[in-house]
C-alpha cells in the first residue's frame, strides 16, 4: 500500500526569516463539457514577497484538441505559501475556452474566475460566467453584461512551453486590483 504524501514539517534552516514557495497543484480541466483534459503536476520554485504571478502548467496539448468551442474546461490550481514549516493553500480557478482551431496559444482563451467586483469565483451557467455573490454576468468573451461587475473577466496569458518532452498549454497567473474599472497587475 502506497505510503501517503506529507508536506514538510521541519523549518527550512538556511532561511531563519519569512520564506515563501510556490507548489502548483494542477488539476486537468474538468466538469465542463465531456471531456477532461490534462493530468496532474506538482512543483515547486521560489517565490518572493508574494505570490500574485505564476506560470503553471495547464494540460497537455494533445489532450486539448478535445476541447471544442462554447464548452470551457475549469482547471483548478493551488498556490502554496510556506511560512517556516507552516503550509497555506491558496486555491485559484481558471476558464479555458477555445476561439479558434488549432493547437497554438491563439487557439485558446483564459480567464481568472476571480470577480473584479468584490473577489468571488464565478460559475460557468450555459454560455455566460455568473457571479453567486452579487450576481454579475458575463459573457463568453469575458464582458460585463449584467450586475455591479466594474470590468469584465481578467484575461490570462497563455504560452506553450515544453514540459517532459511534450508541449503544454501554460497560463501565466496574475492577480488583480479588484473592485476598480481599470485593470491593474497586482505587484504584492
Ligand atoms: Fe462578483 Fe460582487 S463579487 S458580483
Amino acid at each position: 500500500m502506497p505510503k501517503a504524501r506529507t508536506q514538510p514539517q521541519q523549518p527550512v534552516p538556511e532561511q531563519p526569516d519569512r520564506r515563501e514557495f510556490l507548489r502548483v497543484v494542477v488539476h486537468g480541466g474538468v466538469l465542463l463539457g465531456a471531456t477532461a483534459v490534462g493530468g496532474v503536476a506538482v512543483w515547486q520554485q521560489s517565490g518572493g514577497e508574494s505570490i500574485v504571478q505564476a506560470v503553471l502548467p495547464l494540460a497537455a496539448m494533445a489532450s486539448l484538441s478535445k476541447l471544442e468551442r462554447g464548452a470551457p474546461a475549469r482547471f483548478e490550481v493551488t498556490l502554496a505559501r510556506r511560512d517556516g514549516w507552516r503550509v497555506v493553500n491558496r486555491s485559484r480557478r481558471v476558464y479555458v475556452t477555445r476561439v479558434a482551431g488549432g493547437e497554438t496559444p491563439e487557439s485558446f482563451a483564459a480567464f481568472s474566475a476571480i470577480c473584479p467586483h468584490a473577489g468571488c469565483e464565478v460559475e460557468l451557467a450555459g454560455k455566460q460566467y455568473v457571479c453567486p455573490c452579487h450576481q454579475a454576468k458575463f459573457d463568453e468573451a469575458g464582458a460585463v453584461t449584467a450586475g455591479p461587475a466594474p470590468r469584465g473577466l481578467d484575461p490570462l496569458v497563455l504560452t506553450v512551453q515544453d514540459r517532459d518532452g511534450q508541449p503544454w498549454l501554460h497560463v501565466a497567473w496574475q492577480d488583480y486590483v479588484i473592485g476598480t474599472e481599470e485593470r491593474t497587475a497586482r505587484t504584492t
